[in-house]
């Protein structure tokens, strides 16, 4: 099969190289997915998870690459819940080859069906950015109806996400970014917009959830923001600051077939939207991760026509 491999962290997306590899065997409760769309977050070529595998052996050159769209074409021994033709999305896991090829092997436990009518390129754009929103409003953040939220970098991957789930579900949500991402969060649904770069946090006033993608500075005003039981949520990696009298928690995003079930649907129903910037196919894939403009969204690599 055609995969895209990398070699030298150091060499970064610049180190991409498209390649044969052997197809993938599916090992117990796997299943091997046909891929028809994958995503790659830049930022997975820092993990050790992308040079190693769980008992931290070097298993390059590694496919990256963890977020997938496409069709079961084989069951590992015992796998249940998921048949073969059927149409999927999900999470690949960390630390084995990813979706950056034409097949992948990954546990059935980390995939959801994508329904008939969510194009591929859509449900590939939306694992890590959907589940990562999803977990830290709802399983972490435990945010409800009437609460307030602080979501930084709302126009982003992840914060038009969190944006566009919090005002589902019934919060007042407050967006941060750069002056030029105001109109994006606005659309995306949040009721006021905070430039980080002009306007001063503490005008906010207290909230009870702040959605953090930044650390730092930024982190540490937004928890002396933080209203008695309420949460900082921070996706940057172990809290730097904590609320004065509520809690501060950092997480990982993780597989979850419900969740993705659920996004799934609200994508279905035009309840949410996804950003993507850049649709490449597989042979392109080195270029459009290395661009030469900026691009603002996802961008999806189109493995199938
Ligand atoms: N822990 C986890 O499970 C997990 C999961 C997913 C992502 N992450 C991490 O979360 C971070 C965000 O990911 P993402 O995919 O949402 O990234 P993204 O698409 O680049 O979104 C970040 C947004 O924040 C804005 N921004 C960045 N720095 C800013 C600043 N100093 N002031 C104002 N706005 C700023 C960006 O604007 P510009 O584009 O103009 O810079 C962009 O709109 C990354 O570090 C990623 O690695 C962690």
């Amino acid at each position: 099969m055609k995969a895209i491999v990398v070699a030298d962290q150091a060499a970064g997306t610049a180190g991409m190289r498209l390649t044969e590899r052997p197809v993938p065997e599916p090992a117990g409760n796997d299943v091997l997915v046909e891929i028809h769309a994958s995503g790659f977050t830049p930022g997975e070529l820092d993990w050790d998870t992308t040079w190693t595998d769980r008992l931290g052996r070097d298993r390059t050159p590694s496919v990256p690459g963890h977020e997938l769209a496409g069709v079961v074409c084989a069951l590992g021994y015992g796998t249940r819940g998921l048949s073969v033709g059927q149409r999927v999305f999900g999470l690949a896991d960390w630390t084995r080859d990813g979706t950056l090829a034409e097949y992948a092997a990954v546990e059935a436990r980390n995939l959801s069906p994508l329904p008939g009518d969510v194009a591929f390129t859509v449900g590939a754009s939306l694992p890590i950015s959907g589940l990562t929103a999803w977990q830290g409003l709802f399983v972490h953040g435990r945010l409800r109806v009437g609460q307030s939220a602080l979501v930084h970098g709302a126009a982003g991957g992840v914060g038009s996400m969190v944006t566009q789930l919090a005002r589902a579900a019934g919060a007042y949500v407050i967006g941060t970014g750069r002056a030029g991402d105001r109109q994006a969060a606005l659309d995306l649904g949040a009721h006021e917009f905070v430039d980080l770069e002009d306007d001063s946090l503490a005008d906010v006033g207290a909230v009870d959830l702040v959605f953090d993608s930044f650390g730092g500075e930024i982190q540490k005003r937004s928890a002396d923001l933080i209203r008695a039981g309420g949460t900082l949520v921070t996706i940057a990696g172990p809290p730097e600051a904590r609320p004065a009298d509520g809690l501060a928690i950092d997480f990982v995003v993780e597989a979850d077939r419900g969740q993705l079930s659920e996004i799934a649907q609200r994508v279905r129903d035009g309840r949410l939207r996804t950003l993507i910037g850049n649709v490449a196919s597989l042979d392109d894939a080195v270029a459009a991760f290395n661009p030469t403009e900026r691009v603002k969204g996802k961008t999806i690599i189109r493995v199938r026509p």
